[in-house]
């Protein structure tokens, strides 16, 4: 039998690029918030057991009687000050029967166009690199490096350059001693494979959609009503 997995969805950020009264997470489109469309994305995929939502301690917009979704349980935790920080403490509340060497994917609340496709070939190239892996997608834009002033300095080849993406999918145990680490470090970590390169973990990229996009700004949200209205 093919294994599955738990997830760990930090969702304690305040979206302040995104703007507005409520956290961006919780904005609604087609009648659902952001967060519950990331959580269905996840929680329909017959290979994803579980997940634990890292939530902010003031928190208002939590639907506390959201305990189960496709029959599978959604349990919460407090968040940390920084997105690795609310990874740790998902880490650390997991349920004991995951296993320090289970894997567990860390995917973005504010990421909810994610496809079974993709969550297919994650789960794939585990099989053949059991290290680590995440969803990636390579540079396609002509990359300038800017002088002090805001001119062009350079052009930069794009070449083997990727923007990485979630699902980011680690061992439980390893991937907490490496935010741990960073964060005893003071390493700023934006993502888990950053955290892991410091202990020299090389995670495969694995390609997956553009449109597993992050929402970041309110055009960002547009582009999320739209792919749901096309659904
Ligand atoms: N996140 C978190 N804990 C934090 C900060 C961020 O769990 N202390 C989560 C966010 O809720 C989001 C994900 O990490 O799902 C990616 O972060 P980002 O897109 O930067 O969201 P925000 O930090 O909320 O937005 P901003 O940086 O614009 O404030
Ligand atoms: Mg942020």
């Amino acid at each position: 039998m093919s294994s599955a997995y738990w997830c760990v969805i930090p969702a304690a950020g305040s979206g302040a690029r995104f703007g507005g009264d409520m956290p961006k997470q919780y904005v609604e489109v087609a009648g659902r918030s952001i967060l519950l469309h990331t959580l269905d994305a996840l929680l329909s995929h017959p290979r994803v057991k579980g997940a634990m939502v890292a939530l902010s301690n003031d928190d208002a917009y939590w639907p506390a009687a959201l305990t189960r979704l496709h029959g599978k349980p959604v349990l919460t935790c407090a968040g940390g000050v920084s997105r690795a920080a609310s990874v740790s403490n998902a880490l650390a509340a997991l349920p004991v029967e995951v296993g320090q060497g289970d894997i567990v994917l860390v995917h973005d609340a504010a990421r909810p166009n994610l496809a079974h496709g993709d969550l297919d070939a994650l789960f794939d190239a585990l099989a053949a690199h059991p290290q680590g892996a995440i969803l990636a997608a390579p540079v396609r834009d002509t990359l300038k490096r800017a002088n002090d002033e805001g001119d062009i300095a350079a052009t930069e080849p794009r070449e083997k350059l990727w923007r990485a993406f979630t699902p980011q999918a680690f061992p439980r145990g390893l991937l907490a001693k490496a935010l741990g680490d960073a964060a005893t470090a003071g390493a700023q970590v934006t993502d888990e494979a950053m955290a892991m390169e410091r202990i020299g973990i090389r995670a495969r990229l694995v390609e997956g959609r553009e449109d597993n996009f992050k929402i970041t700004t309110p055009a960002d949200l547009a582009r999320f009503e739209f792919m749901v209205a096309r659904r």
